[in-house]
């Protein structure tokens, strides 16, 4: 059980294996940060994070960018099913900013289908902004239903079930400091 260490006691049952470690999480979001530095350089950030499962991301990524960056937050709901999304978007919680002119980027923490940011995205570039872009920690390649341009992507993993770092299942596991899968047995799998 030693490699399941920094799990919190009361959840290691439930994990299957630590799928990214914190410390991998960590670096390759300054390695993201770096990038977007570079990007924007001379410009002014407006960061959009994706409630609820952005949170951390928004946190580390924010902290390691030396541009400088104003945060807003949004909420949306899908009309999916909890394991799929039908591409049907409701906005539970706007922008309090005008975009029109700003440099946006949206950050997320996984892309799967990509119907959530295909919709978020063309509702954005509708108000005008200068420029919007997409950083995502997570990306799954296989569940693409879209085309959707991803400009920073912090890791591509399988389709296996994943949480920690912001993600949840059925709200719980979002504290958890690394990314982990889900032992089959917590979701009926
Ligand atoms: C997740 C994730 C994205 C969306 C991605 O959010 O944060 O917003 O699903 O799925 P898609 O690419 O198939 O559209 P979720 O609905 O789980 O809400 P949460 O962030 O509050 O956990």
């Amino acid at each position: 059980m030693s490699e399941l260490a920094s799990i919190p006691p009361t959840f290691r049952d439930d994990v299957e294996s630590i799928l990214i470690p914190e410390a991998e999480l960590d670096a390759r979001l300054a390695e993201l940060a770096a990038e977007v530095d570079r990007d924007y350089a001379g410009k002014e950030l407006l960061l959009v994070g994706v409630l609820k499962g952005a949170i951390f991301v928004m946190a580390d990524l924010a902290r390691y960018l030396t541009v400088p960056s104003a945060m807003d937050f949004m909420a949306v709901s899908s009309y999916g099913s909890s394991t799929s999304s039908s591409g049907v978007v409701r906005i539970l919680k706007d922008l309090d900013t005008e975009i029109e002119g700003r440099d946006v980027l949206i950050v997320e923490d996984i892309v799967d289908s990509g119907l959530t940011l295909d919709y978020l995205t063309k509702n954005l570039r509708s108000r005008q902004p200068a420029s919007v872009e997409i950083l995502s920690l997570l990306t799954k390649p296989s569940r693409r239903e879209v085309d959707l341009p991803v400009k920073y992507i912090g890791f591509e993993v399988p389709d296996v079930f994943v949480v920690g770092y912001g993600l949840d299942y059925a709200e719980r596991y979002r504290s958890l400091r690394d990314i982990v899968t889900l032992a089959p047995s917590v979701y009926g799998g």
